[in-house]
């Protein structure tokens, strides 16, 4: 397999190094991006898009592909996606998909899109409301996390890469966790402090890709949280409430923590510090909707097995398994 180089600097000199040699490289940027940072943009051929979950569809890699046509972009370009996670889905998809394929490479501008969205080759678009219903799965040449860009980035967008960050290290790196706890709880230096983070994070996923590209496997320890998520989200969908996925990641994470306890998977004790841990960094640990509701959704989970769901617990920080569980037994 194929490996994409991944750096994670303060700044973003050394992209330019990268760049060289690559031949013509055209930038797909978020607008909102291209507004906060037109003068670092590293290449002067740009196609501007707007982002949103509804934005993340055919009809935008049509618009992109159009875009290229018309410049005459042919099979030898580099195709640089510049934002956050759905900017970075949709280039990807593009570029996998323009003349059978081209080249592509990511600056990711969230936190999410720096240790979730920009690493792993899981590309796609949304059709009728399903999420990545279309996609790919095909590596970057490079992806280059350059923790400037998150000056500019909103708390609560902030707080979404949080929830996925300190997921990854509960499933692998009880250490860094801690690490993670303290800085986000401190508030100080969080643009020095999280440079090491966000390595070891995409140190993380990446071995956890390279061992299950195509996942089937491993990297379904990856989903840990998500499961409960997905029907938080649903719930919210249908009551029109505004709970981003890292907010409802985060109180999936701690049910999540809740039913290892309860199966005697984990050590007493583990969903209360980790409750603490997350309250104490701003994220949120709840939700506001009733079992039966919750249930209903799991119900409808589209991986589902008869009465069972594959629910990713917590044994301690640092490690977790897959558990097949009766659906019912889920809700606490
Ligand atoms: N491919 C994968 O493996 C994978 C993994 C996780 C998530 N995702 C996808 O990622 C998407 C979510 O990504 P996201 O949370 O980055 O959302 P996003 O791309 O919508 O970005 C969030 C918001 O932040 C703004 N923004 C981006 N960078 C900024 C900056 N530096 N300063 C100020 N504002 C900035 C954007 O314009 C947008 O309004 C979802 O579609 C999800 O499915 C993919």
């Amino acid at each position: 397999m194929k490996k994409t180089a991944i750096s994670v600097s303060a700044s973003l000199n050394d992209v330019h190094h990268l760049l060289k040699g690559t031949g013509r490289v055209i930038a797909v940027v978020d607008r909102n991006v291209g507004a906060l940072y037109h003068e670092s943009i590293p290449t002067s051929e740009r196609i501007f898009i707007d982002t949103g979950e509804e934005l993340k569809t055919l009809e935008t890699v049509s618009f992109i592909t159009s875009r290229l046509l018309e410049m005459e972009a042919d099979r030898d370009i580099l195709l640089l996606g510049i934002g956050g996670g759905i900017t970075t889905d949709i280039t990807g998809f593009t570029a996998s998909i323009y003349k059978r394929g081209v080249k592509f490479a990511f600056l990711p501008t969230t936190l999410l899109a720096q240790v979730d969205a920009a690493t792993g080759g899981k590309n796609g678009v949304n059709l009728h409301g399903y999420k990545n219903i279309l996609g790919t799965f095909s590596l970057p040449e490079f992806t280059f996390c350059c923790t400037g860009f998150l000056k500019t980035l909103p708390r609560r967008e902030m707080l979404c890469g949080l929830a996925e960050l300190l997921k990854t290290f509960i499933i692998a790196d009880a250490d860094a966790y801690e690490d993670a706890v303290r800085l986000f709880s401190d508030g100080k230096n969080i643009a020095e402090g999280i440079i090491p983070l966000i390595e070891k994070a995409v140190g993380i996923k990446s071995g956890i890709v390279e061992r299950d590209f195509k996942d089937t496997g491993e990297r379904m320890k990856l989903n840990l949280g998500h499961t409960f998520a997905h029907a938080i989200e649903k719930c919210a969908a249908e009551d029109h409430l505004d709970i981003t996925h890292g907010e409802a990641v985060a109180a999936g994470i701690i049910m999540a923590a809740r039913l290892s306890e309860e199966t005697g998977i984990a050590p007493r004790g583990l969903a209360d510090r980790i409750t603490r841990d997350f309250t104490d960094t701003g994220l949120p640990v709840s939700h506001p909707f009733s079992s039966e509701r919750l249930y209903g959704a799991l119900r409808n989970d589209k991986k589902r097995k008869g009465d069972l769901l594959n629910f990713i617990t917590i044994r301690d920080i640092g490690t977790v398994s897959v558990t097949a569980l009766p659906i019912e037994k889920a809700i606490l």
